[in-house]
């Protein structure tokens, strides 16, 4: 495969394909496993994951990459092989989530600043080396009715931005996540809230690529959809399609070859419904396509639930809800097709 950074974004957003994030960290996937009640251990991890990358249907024909956690991109499959083998043999493309976490910023009770930019460059180098193509940052702005405030928007959108300078320069394309928050707290805002605050952080968010020289060609924007709070959960499917296309529209130039949404919370259905809605509103200036995690993952963990006879099943759940997310990403997904399923 070309080695240049707008073809390698090209072919994660290719039509009817997008992203399986699987980057965890280990405290998330902890969580995961526990609520299915199996031990996190590295094993157990790497069990998980290599479940969901051997699913070769879903893997070749609807996943263009995967996000990995630093230990994935180092793990060996059962049989020896590196699961970026794995990945690649299935015509996917390994990536790595190189932030290190989202940590309460000073002076600003409530929001949070990412870490990751001290010694960032040799991290990449030895991330390339590894065969990750792409990586993966993400800023969280909180919502309620003073927050975000334009400072923590600012110094997220310029983490995001340096971040992204130093992965084109690596060779790697920046995946860009800015994520206005859905589920935090109090979580009970209206979608006309979100449509205010994603719109000022997406606009802050091209100002300061811009001033990191950031080549739009050669990244990938994760944003969250414009949706109401889980708490407050009630706008319908149409119009958080609408306001999430008013919104990129106004703030995401034609250059950035993609737009691969986050689930945030959304239950699967919702996040493969919404992501149809959206491009079922007609031909748009980027691909638009997924990029999910939970919502991807969540029915092939819970039919797998540990246990080793159940791989084919949670292989079959993955490898479905791969099927529908694809279509979602053409705009041509139905409701009933869950159930004929
Ligand atoms: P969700 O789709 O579960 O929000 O995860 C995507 C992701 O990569 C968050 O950083």
């Amino acid at each position: 495969m070309s080695e240049r950074l707008e073809d390698i974004a090209a072919a994660m957003v290719a039509t009817g394909k997008g992203l399986l994030a699987a980057d965890e960290s280990t405290a998330t996937i902890k969580k995961r496993l526990d609520n299915i009640g199996v031990e996190s251990t590295e094993t157990s991890r790497r069990d998980y994951r290599q479940m969901l990358f051997s699913a070769e249907e879903a893997m070749r024909s609807f996943i263009s990459g995967v996000i990995l956690y630093e230990e994935t991109l180092f793990q060996k499959a059962s049989d020896g092989r590196p699961l970026t083998e794995i990945i690649r043999a299935a015509g996917a493309i390994p990536g790595i989530k190189v932030d290190t976490g989202a940590k309460p910023m000073a002076n600003f009770p409530g929001e949070k600043i990412t870490e990751g930019l001290d010694g960032l460059a040799d991290r990449l180098a030895k991330y390339r080396e590894a065969g990750a193509r792409f990586a993966k940052w993400r800023g969280v702005i909180a919502v309620s009715d003073t927050l975000p405030s334009y400072s923590a928007i600012k110094a997220n959108a310029h983490a995001l931005s340096r971040y992204a300078a130093l992965c084109q320069e690596a060779g790697i394309v920046p995946i860009v996540e800015p994520e206005v928050l859905m589920d935090g707290e109090p979580g009970d805002h209206s979608i006309l809230r979100s449509q205010d605050v994603t719109e000022e952080t997406l606009r802050i968010t091209f100002e300061e690529l811009a001033d990191q020289r950031v080549r739009l060609e050669g990244m990938i924007l994760k944003p969250s959809m414009v949706i109401d709070g889980k708490k407050a959960r009630g706008a319908s499917i149409e119009e958080v399609a609408e306001r999430t296309l008013r919104v990129l529209k106004r703030t995401v130039p034609t250059a950035v070859p993609g737009i691969a949404f986050l689930s945030g919370g959304q239950s699967t259905e919702e996040a493969t419904a919404h992501l149809s809605a959206i491009n079922a509103l007609g031909h748009h200036p980027w691909k638009l396509t997924f990029s999910y995690g939970r919502a991807l993952q969540a029915e092939a963990l819970a039919a797998w639930g540990g246990k080793p006879d159940n791989v084919a099943a949670g292989q079959r759940a993955f490898v479905h809800r791969a099927r529908m997310c694809s279509l979602a990403a053409k705009g041509e997904w139905k409701k009933e097709m869950e159930s004929a399923a």
